[in-house]
């Protein structure tokens, strides 16, 4: 593989299917899968519903960061983030510097309903879920566009997003 980004990063809002695509396609690319908030939960040793409530959501940004930076460190990962990795300009340039940024989508009603009854994700806790939905989605939108390759994940199944992520991934950096 000729560049140095050989790590590629799923980016989207919550519950587009990061954590199902990313584990499909680390197999199938027979690279490590890491996920952010998993990295983050292990480091600081609580939830991230319990680090919101109780540590409060910059600490959560912050190990966050810290989580991508060591993500990033080794290459031939696939690197599943949390919806609002993106959010932060530190976050977009080690992405855009040293991954292959791929960005899930999916409509707001569909999120919804795979949300609706996950009570992990603190900042759709509140009276009007899908409103709030469609408002960070609104806010955050151009966050999401600015990717390597974007695929929607209500039109293909799991097993074909993740052949035409690798696909994208293989034309650019594999010639
Ligand atoms: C967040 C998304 C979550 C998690 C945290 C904040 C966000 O990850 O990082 O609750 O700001 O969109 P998922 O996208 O994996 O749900």
């Amino acid at each position: 593989m000729s560049s140095a980004k050989q790590s590629i990063a799923l980016i989207g809002f919550m519950a587009t299917g990061k954590s199902t695509i990313g584990p499909l396609l680390a197999q199938e690319l027979e690279f490590e899968l890491i996920d952010t908030d998993a990295l983050v939960e292990a480091e600081i040793g609580m939830s991230v519903a319990d680090i919101f409530s109780q540590l409060g959501e910059e600490a959560f940004r912050d190990a966050e960061h810290q989580a991508l930076k060591k993500a990033l460190s080794i290459k031939n990962r696939v690197i599943s983030t949390g919806g609002g990795m993106i959010l932060f300009k530190r976050n977009r340039k080690l992405l855009a510097d040293q991954a292959f940024v791929v960005s899930l989508s999916a409509q707001p009603e569909t999120i919804y309903q795979r949300v609706k009854d996950d009570d992990t994700r603190p900042l759709l806790k509140c009276q009007d879920p899908l409103l709030r939905i469609r408002q960070m989605l609104a806010e955050r939108q151009h966050y999401y566009d600015a990717c390597d390759f974007k695929i929607s994940t209500e039109n293909w199944s799991a097993e074909d997003c993740c052949q035409k992520i690798k696909a994208a991934f293989y034309l650019k950096y594999n010639e």
